[in-house]
């Protein structure tokens, strides 16, 4: 069994991801006892005033943050973005209709086939021939009036790839997004998409809770007419605010203490501003190796929040993994589909982690037969 300390590893896994310390110290301190009821956050009625205080905070610290208009809904949803694969679809199209995916890597093709069950999901640009290398153009997107509405994974957390602008497409054609790779990343107009939905486990907290924005108006006029359980309806958990059933309480809890934790750091503008010099030394690192690292995915379409390189060989990626795992830097591992190395450098993961990092892939490459201790 390992017997690291925190203070030794550096943890750059993909989610579940790492958290701010200062979060997970102040879940240490309140785990008793929480805000002097002498109870667990874990033991407390999700029908008691002390977690609607806590659920109406967490909301308020998430609405600041993302800027997210007053009409818009906030919910704290449970299984996993999997599900909102199914939900959307299900609430938001309709049997005889169309809704258009922009495919990007793996998760959004989960999405589209998911859809595929309850209507006509068509492929509305996609990068899929090109390995996912790359995000569409604009002029390479296929969208149409006649779309309930348009699907974008806006970080693709497999292949390495961001969106970094909004697809322009035209505004009456909703817009969805799977956001659970880089929400709350950098700031976004929350306007210009319908419905948003992150599982946690990456920048928001632990998994377990996964967070739904959207246009509760819209929702109610968009509602493809079928028969959906109850416990998959949007409107169900708009008008009961997240608390038709039991919510995953302490999951909302520790959301609420990151998204406080960001607002207390800057903001979004200072995430974006982070996350940019994080990773901007890991693609330095990786471009100035004389292409002993090679990156997967083009300069342009990289992602900020999980870096991905291949080295010459599987045998070379072994050895790297293993002898970075030595020094305490964990998680480094490709997803399994793809293999090679992926970088994920959420929220929390600290610039002191990517110099340590850099400063290894130096020596590594200088070095690449040298055996681990
Ligand atoms: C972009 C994206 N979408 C969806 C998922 C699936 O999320 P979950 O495991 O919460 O269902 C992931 C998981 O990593 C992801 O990165």
């Amino acid at each position: 069994m390992p017997t690291n300390t925190r203070e030794q590893v550096c943890n750059f896994g993909a989610g579940p991801a790492a958290l701010p310390t200062e979060v997970l110290e102040q879940v240490r301190d309140d785990l008793l006892s929480y805000a002097g009821t002498g109870m667990s956050v874990m033991e407390v009625s999700h029908r008691s005033a002390v977690y609607e205080q806590l659920q109406a905070d967490a909301e308020t610290a998430l609405r600041t943050l993302l800027g997210i208009p007053a009409h818009y809904s906030i919910l704290f949803l449970q299984g996993g973005a999997s599900q909102q694969f199914a939900m959307v679809p299900m609430n938001l199209l309709p049997p005889d209709g169309q809704a258009g995916y922009v495919l990007t890597g793996s998760w959004s093709e989960k999405a589209m086939q998911e859809a595929q069950a309850f209507g006509r999901a068509r492929i509305a640009g996609s990068s899929k021939d090109i390995g996912y290398r790359q995000i569409p153009m604009d002029d390479e997107l296929d969208f149409s009036l006649d779309d309930a509405y348009v699907h974008i994974t806006t970080n693709n957390t497999i292949v390495g790839s961001q969106w970094h602008r909004v697809p322009e497409i035209p505004r009456s054609i909703p817009l969805v997004a799977d956001m659970s790779s880089d929400i709350c990343s950098r700031p976004v107009d929350v306007s210009r998409f319908r419905l948003i939905y992150a599982g946690a486990q990456k920048n928001l907290g632990p998994a377990g809770v996964t967070l739904v924005i959207c246009d509760a108006p819209w929702l109610e006029r968009a509602a493809a007419n079928r028969e959906i359980p109850t416990i998959f309806r949007y409107g169900v958990h708009v008008k009961a605010r997240s608390t038709y059933n039991t919510p995953p309480t302490f999951a909302v809890y520790v959301v609420g203490l990151v998204a406080q934790w960001m607002l207390k750091q800057g903001g979004l503008a200072e995430m974006e501003r982070r996350n940019r010099a994080k990773a901007g030394m890991v693609y330095t690192a990786i471009d100035d190796s004389d292409g002993f690292y090679e990156g997967v995915v083009e300069p342009t379409s990289r992602s900020s929040m999980n870096v991905t390189f291949r080295l010459r060989t599987p045998a070379l990626e072994a050895a790297f993994l293993e002898r970075a795992r030595a020094v305490g830097l964990v998680g480094l591992a490709g997803h399994r589909s793809v293999g090679g190395i992926r970088v994920s450098l959420y929220n929390a993961v600290p610039l002191a982690w990517c110099e340590r990092l850099c400063a290894f892939m130096d020596d590594f490459r200088r070095k690449p037969d040298a055996l681990s201790d």
